[in-house]
């Protein structure tokens, strides 16, 4: 089973790729997650990528981005299948990726900017695993994960201006992705204004058709 989550910024994409790839069993790949990784770790491209690209809101270019998810989707972990989070944004990314693998559903999270706005500004991810935590999603402790007992951070790119950089830049490069997929079949939406567990019950009942 290969998917693709498509949708705004904190619509819930890596909250349900978390969820539903434990389900699943198959590989949960954030294009999102690798960027800050290779930033937090020193690495040049990527301390590169967010002081010009991500940490302002922007797309990183497709050159890296595609190199990237191509050498991922190489790895063991994804051999039973997979989730994009956050790849393809652009419709270069999505004419490289056909040319790599086949894709079941692209599943398109919607939310309205309001929404999302809240979401984000109060957003809260553990340092060390990863998850994400919300407004609905509280810890038990604040501002530690109950999962590893790592400290929550707030991302870079949550601050109300980036985020309403971001948002504008997925209306612009990514949003005609849509049709890219509706016209191949591929698209399904799901509204990601329902509760979590509504909406991990709406995708399962896609990729289990
Ligand atoms: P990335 O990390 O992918 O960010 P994003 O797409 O902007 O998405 P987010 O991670 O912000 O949100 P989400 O949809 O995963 O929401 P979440 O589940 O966390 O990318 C970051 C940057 O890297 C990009 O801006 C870009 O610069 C670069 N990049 C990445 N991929 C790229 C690519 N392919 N090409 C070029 N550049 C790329 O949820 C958000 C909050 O809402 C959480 O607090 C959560 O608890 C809460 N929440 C979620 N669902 C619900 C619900 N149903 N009800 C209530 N609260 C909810």
């Amino acid at each position: 089973m290969n998917l693709i989550f498509l949708g705004p910024p904190g619509t819930g994409k890596g909250t349900q790729a978390e969820r539903i790839s434990a389900e699943l069993k198959i590989a949960h790949v954030s294009t999102g997650e690798m960027f800050r990784q290779l930033a937090n770790e020193g690495n040049q491209l990527g301390v590169e990528a967010r002081d010009k690209y991500w940490g302002k809101g922007n797309l990183v270019p497709d050159e890296i981005t595609i190199g990237l998810v191509k050498e991922r989707l190489k790895k063991e972990d994804c051999r039973n299948g997979f989730i994009l989070d956050g790849f393809p944004r652009t419709i270069p990314q999505a004419e490289a990726l056909e040319k790599i693998i086949n894709i079941n559903y692209v599943i398109d999270i919607e939310s309205t900017d309001e929404i999302i706005i809240q979401r984000l500004t109060s957003r809260r991810q553990c340092v060390n695993c990863k998850k994400i935590y919300g407004i609905n999603v509280p810890p038990k402790l604040e501002g530690i994960c109950d999962v590893c007992q790592g400290k929550l951070y707030h991302r870079d790119d949550d601050k109300e201006d980036v985020i309403k950089e971001r948002l504008r830049v997925y209306n612009a490069q990514t949003k005609p992705l849509i049709e890219f997929y509706k016209s191949k079949g591929l698209l399904r939406i799901v509204n990601g204004e329902n509760p979590i567990e509504q909406i991990k019950a709406d995708i399962l009942a896609i990729a289990k058709k």
